[in-house]
């Protein structure tokens, strides 16, 4: 089989095409043939060096895959060929809380990803998904769409009618503003494009805002809220912008630190969290029981991630390189 493989060393340039042997399906194992992966922030770290510079290489890339059940090892009951199925982000956490053997699973690093034409995974690391969606758009959700998931339901405490702050226009961001709507919730989303705030706006964002045009941008989230200020902010951009989300959040509000866009070490003032009793709360992705009850929520809904270009296999490299260029709006898929 054809895999792409982060081979001697970190950097794209050592993002390569290989052939690997054929896996093949242990005990509760499935083999699965992958048909579209889709990129988070987290894999263009890992092919850096950046996310874990002591990962072991050889190591196939990307969390993210969807595809179909091709073969069973012994004894799995879960699914049947034919079905089709993504493996979950920490394939040790399917429910409950997390713990570090739970989070030692995680596909794309430590574990190999799905960036290749055959993966094996053990039947209690996959769920099958919506059936009304592209494999592109199912590749959509392991990390981005259970992150906004977690966020908005497994830790949001929101109702119809709450106010979420989403920053930039990123995987987790859309699929956090097609969430809100589906949970009748009003969207306030931030982007550094006009254009891409456009389509947010028909996406249902009903409060936009030009963070390059307005770089204190809080000031406008309290114009949007009547000077309340947002129920819940879903943080991607981490120390660049979290100052800002909690000038922007509401009194008891909620504050999901999810991502460092904008850099990794915060300087606060503190006294915006307890003098505002603000909660915040890390997110790491999410559990399987989490991917399930979303996919119910998807299917339901038929709601479609938004998938911003598919590459064709060979391109690999081109479409790590629009995620560094943050280009896209929602998700970039690879083809397998
Ligand atoms: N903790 C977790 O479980 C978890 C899970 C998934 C992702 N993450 C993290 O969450 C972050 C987002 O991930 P992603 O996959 O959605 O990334 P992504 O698709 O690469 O997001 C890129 C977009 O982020 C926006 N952005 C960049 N800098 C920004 C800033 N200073 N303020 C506001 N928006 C900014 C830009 O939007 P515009 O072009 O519209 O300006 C850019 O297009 C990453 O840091 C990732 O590592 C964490």
């Amino acid at each position: 089989m054809r895999a792409w493989e982060i081979q001697s060393g970190f950097g794209l340039a050592n993002l390569r095409l290989a052939e690997r042997p054929d896996p093949q399906p242990g005990p509760a194992q499935v083999l699965i043939r992958v048909r579209a992966v889709s990129l988070n922030f987290r894999d263009l770290l890992t092919v850096e060096g950046k996310y874990n510079p002591k990962q072991k290489l050889p190591l196939i890339p990307c969390s993210d895959g969807a595809g179909e059940v091709v073969a069973l090892g012994e004894g799995v009951t879960r699914v049947k060929p034919g079905d089709r199925v993504c493996g979950i982000f920490a394939q040790r956490w399917i429910a409950g809380e997390p713990n570090r053997e739970k989070l030692r699973s995680t596909l794309g690093g430590p574990f190999d990803g799905m960036l290749a034409e055959l993966v094996v995974l053990h039947e209690e690391g996959v769920v099958v998904v919506p059936p009304h969606l592209t494999w592109e758009e199912a590749a959509a959700l392991p990390c981005a769409g259970v992150t906004a998931w977690s966020a908005l339901v497994t830790h949001g405490r929101l109702t119809a009618g709450d106010t979420v702050l989403l920053l930039g226009t990123g995987g987790v961001s859309i699929f956090a503003l097609q969430f809100a709507k589906l949970l009748g919730l009003r969207a306030i989303i931030t982007s550094s494009s006009d254009e891409k705030l456009e389509r947010a706006r028909q996406l249902g964002a009903s409060g936009l805002i030009n963070y390059q045009k307005k770089p204190e941008w809080s000031g406008a989230v309290r114009d949007l809220t009547d000077g309340a200020g947002a129920d819940l902010v879903v943080e991607v951009g981490g120390a660049g912008t979290l100052e800002q989300s909690l000038r922007s959040v509401r009194m008891g509000g909620t504050i999901c630190l999810i991502g460092n866009l904008a850099g990794l070490m915060a300087q606060v003032p503190l006294a915006l969290v307890f003098m505002q009793q603000v909660r915040l709360q890390g997110i790491l992705v999410g559990h399987r029981e989490g991917f399930e009850a979303m996919n119910r929520a998807i299917a339901q809904h038929e709601m479609r991630p938004v998938i911003d270009r598919a590459f064709e296999p060979e391109e690999a490299r081109a479409a790590f390189e629009l995620m560094a260029a943050g280009g896209h709006f929602g998700k970039v898929c690879v083809r397998v």
